[in-house]
């Protein structure tokens, strides 16, 4: 894929990444490396987001056009206890950094947000028109998600009333991808369920929570083409078709490790499936994390996008046909034969 539009940026100020070491980071660090833009990727030592003085010395030092924010406060469970940090992170810190490119920079920022913002209120897939929450519903992550995803609307917003935002080839920008059950270069899902599946010859998964598991590296190509394609400002669900439940991704998982050739004690058939009650799990996750994509899939085609949309089956096949030799090597698939 090639980013024309990259190379009419401003070469003397850097796209900045934030989040480099994490699994949309990591797959970020790969789609930027041939773009003739330079490029700084900081990873926490570099800008803690819960300091405002990191982040406005940061953004001094870089001056950056276009901001992609890839790091959060992900660890759901812990952030019941650590509300104030997880703010700071997924809250705070995107609102600094949209005042920044709104008012000061007049560039782009891409943010990272989730299905944890909807509290199971429909049946069906998502809009990114339907209204999240409620907010007593959500968990204390999807709250600051939540937030993150206002601040950044509110900010754009205020700099466009009061003029800072000198509107010109439709910049500034922001662009909200909302994402779920996303897999790449880090402990995710499907790795568990291959280290299981090596060791246990049953397994029970839940099989009435339904999402669509995304790939980071498909997410990463899909952030860039839509900075590229002058994609207007908004809310955007960023998932390949399809649905499924933890059940259906671990069998598929399962099916295509053994299809490359892994031996796994635990065969597809013996992946039980049970309700979501009898998981112990320390805080609610959404039953329904189904996002529909039409809003982007529009978008991409009103900028003649031709690449075929993809199914989550195929890009899990993908991931696990390059990566399972990998998972080997690190002990973690098939460490028992
Ligand atoms: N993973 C999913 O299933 C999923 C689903 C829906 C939406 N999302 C969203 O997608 C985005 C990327 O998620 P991911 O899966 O790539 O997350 P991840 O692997 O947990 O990475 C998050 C990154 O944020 C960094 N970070 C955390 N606190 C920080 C701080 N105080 N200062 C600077 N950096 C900090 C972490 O740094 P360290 O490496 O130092 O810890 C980590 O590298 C997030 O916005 C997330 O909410 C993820």
């Amino acid at each position: 894929m090639s980013y024309s539009s990259f190379e009419l940026l401003d070469h003397s100020r850097p796209i900045v990444v934030f989040g480099r070491d994490g699994q949309v980071g990591r797959a970020l660090q790969i789609c930027l490396k041939d773009l003739k833009v330079p490029t700084v990727f900081l990873g926490r030592a570099d800008c803690d987001l819960t300091s405002e003085s990191s982040i406005v010395e940061v953004l001094n030092r870089y001056q950056p056009q276009v901001i992609i924010n890839a790091a959060a406060y992900t660890a759901v469970d812990k952030a019941e206890a650590e509300r104030d940090l997880a703010f700071a992170i997924n809250a705070k810190a995107p609102e600094l950094i949209a005042r920044y490119i709104a008012n000061v920079a007049h560039g782009i920022l891409v943010h990272y947000s989730t299905d944890y913002v909807f509290a199971d209120t429909s049946q069906t897939a998502y809009l990114e028109t339907d209204i999240a929450g409620p907010l007593e519903q959500l968990s204390a992550y999807g709250q600051s998600k939540l937030a993150g995803e206002q601040a950044i609307e509110e900010a754009f917003n205020l700099a466009h009333d009061s003029g800072n935002a000198k509107c010109q080839d439709g910049l500034p920008r922001y662009l909200i991808l909302r994402t779920s059950w996303v897999y790449g270069d880090g402990e995710n899902f499907i790795q568990k369920i291959l280290r299981l599946a090596a060791k246990h010859a049953q397994l029970e998964i839940v099989n009435d929570q339904i999402g669509v598991p995304t790939s980071a590296d498909w997410l990463a190509k899909m952030s860039m083409q839509m900075i590229d394609s002058n994609i207007e400002s908004g809310i955007y669900h960023v998932v390949p078709d399809g649905e499924t439940s933890w059940h259906g991704l671990a069998v598929l998982a399962i099916e295509a490790a053994i299809a490359q050739g892994e031996c796994l004690d635990a065969k597809p058939e013996n992946v039980i499936p049970i309700p979501t009650v009898e998981y112990s799990m320390k805080v609610r996750r959404p039953y329904n994390s189904r996002l529909n994509n039409t809003k982007l899939k529009k978008a991409l085609s009103s900028v003649s996008f031709t690449e075929k949309y993809p199914e989550w089956q195929d890009q899990v096949r993908a991931y696990i046909k390059e990566n399972v030799v990998k998972f080997l090597s690190m002990g973690m698939v098939g460490e028992s034969h």
